[in-house]
């Protein structure tokens, strides 16, 4: 079965690429906000506190379906349940990775348009309200940022459309090392900066009185968007493991790797914020492309750090779109039996064309309304905070209840190479602990309060 269908050559590619999906605009873009949001330090505890009992367990838990069935995260269901309805779970996750792409790719094309303006010299003189018209101009433009996304797109297709390990792989294994040197470059300028320490402690100081209920959704979508999990983009990736990869160790490297990834990128940027008397809450998503210019310039050597900043956010989205591009093709491949390059053609295709209606709901569409969001917002908020949920949830309670004992031990303890206590704490965890706790979570958020 697993023929013709290639894989990751070595572990190392296994981790490198699997963290590249993990890191990208969630831990450089939507984690410091999401935090300055939730008031700093005491969310930064309550997002590791889910990443241990929720995220590395659904993490396990999507590593063990895909490895099982080699197959993308549709047919997966098929593979291991013959019969049953599980497969909608994978079709669902399909479809969340094609409104994913959507927005996704537009902001990364607002950072390549940054990167462009930094080597340009666009980003030096301005006041700080002109940073922050620069960004809605450019964003209300209904053309630039068209183009930028049409070109992230066609990037990503160039690297995907060499399949998994000459494309995915090989693309991993370069960006990633390059990735993790500009940011601690980055960090360690940030920390260098006078006043720094200001952002440390709101960063590192827990406050709870700031946590709500709210805040608690917050860091499981957080967790689901930042892990990649929930959709079936973990399946798509394990079902290219070798036999021999263990769980336990990939999942704790990759959620290590995405865990520290946003935690020094949220050091990069409360440091430099607070340095420079900058609050860091009610920036929301502008944050990286109003206020970080602004303060970028005043730092000796600017130019050098905001395109340094700049590439980091560009490299880390790469390898995440080419995970959800991934999750698509493999679909496309392995259930319309068209070929590999034709699948790639097709979904780079829609996702231009979904890029362009996020693109425009900036200027044009920004009358369409969705519960009162815009598209954009509506996209990320009803794949983070509602379908990646409750897809956890089902996969969660597929491996608990629905798989075969015996396979999900094999996988769990590595064919007997972990003791098996290890797999009942894992039982526990998956069979009560994370179906239960995100429908407890979830059913709260939705209350009144
Ligand atoms: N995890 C990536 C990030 O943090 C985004 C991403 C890649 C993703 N693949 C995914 C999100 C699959 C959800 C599902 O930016």
């Amino acid at each position: 079965m697993a023929t013709g269908r290639g894989g990751f050559s070595s572990k190392l590619g296994v981790v490198l690429a699997t963290a590249g999906s993990a890191v990208g605009l969630g831990n450089i873009w939507r984690f410091p906000y999401i935090t300055g949001e939730n008031g700093g330090g005491a969310f930064i505890l309550l997002y590791l506190a889910v990443i241990l009992f929720f995220g590395i367990p659904a993490m396990m838990a999507e590593f063990c379906i895909g490895k099982t069935a080699k197959a993308n995260a549709s047919k997966a269901f098929e593979i291991i349940a013959p019969g049953s309805k599980w497969y909608i779970v994978g079709l669902i996750g399909v479809i969340v990775a094609v409104i994913i792409l959507g927005y996704y790719t537009v902001v990364t094309g607002w950072t390549l348009e940054y990167l462009f303006r930094s080597v340009l010299g666009d980003l030096q003189g301005k006041s700080v309200l002109e940073y922050s018209n620069m960004f809605d101009d450019f964003t209300a433009d209904p053309v630039r940022p068209i183009l930028w996304t049409a070109i992230v797109v066609f990037i990503s297709y160039l690297i995907i459309s060499k399949g998994v390990q000459n494309g995915i792989e090989k693309a991993s294994k370069v960006m990633m090392p390059v990735l993790f040197i500009v940011l601690i470059i980055l960090a360690i300028r940030s920390l260098m900066l006078p006043g720094a320490a200001a952002g440390m402690k709101f960063l590192f100081y827990p406050d709870f009185s700031k946590l709500t209920l709210q805040s608690l959704l917050d860091a499981v979508g957080q967790v689901f968007f930042s892990m990649s999990i929930g959709m079936g983009c973990m399946i798509t990736y394990s079902s290219y493991f070798k036999k021999n990869v263990d769980l336990i160790k990939t999942s704790a490297s990759v959620a290590s790797i995405d865990t520290l990834v946003a935690i020094i990128s949220a050091i990069v940027i409360f440091g430099t914020m607070f340095s420079f008397h900058m609050q860091p809450d009610e920036q929301g998503p502008g944050l990286v492309f109003k206020t970080l210019p602004n303060i970028f310039q005043q730092m000796s050597g600017g130019i050098v750090w905001a395109l340094l900043f700049y590439i980091l956010l560009f490299i880390a989205s790469i390898t995440s779109i080419i995970s959800l591009l991934e999750v698509v093709i493999a679909y496309i491949n392995e259930t319309w039996h068209l070929s590999r390059i034709k699948s790639s053609r097709i979904v780079s295709a829609i996702t231009v064309a979904l890029g362009v209606l996020s693109a425009l709901s900036f200027n044009l569409l920004s009358f369409v309304k969705i519960g009162g969001m815009g598209l954009f917002d509506f996209s990320d908020f009803i794949t983070a905070k509602v379908l990646m949920p409750l897809g956890g949830i089902a996969m969660a309670i597929f491996i608990g209840w629905r798989m075969g004992r015996e396979e999900v031990k094999n996988e769990i303890t590595n064919m007997g190479k972990y003791p098996v206590a290890i797999y009942k704490i894992y039982m526990v965890l998956i069979r009560f602990v994370v179906p239960i706790g995100i429908t407890a979570i979830f059913i709260s958020s939705l209350l009144p309060h």
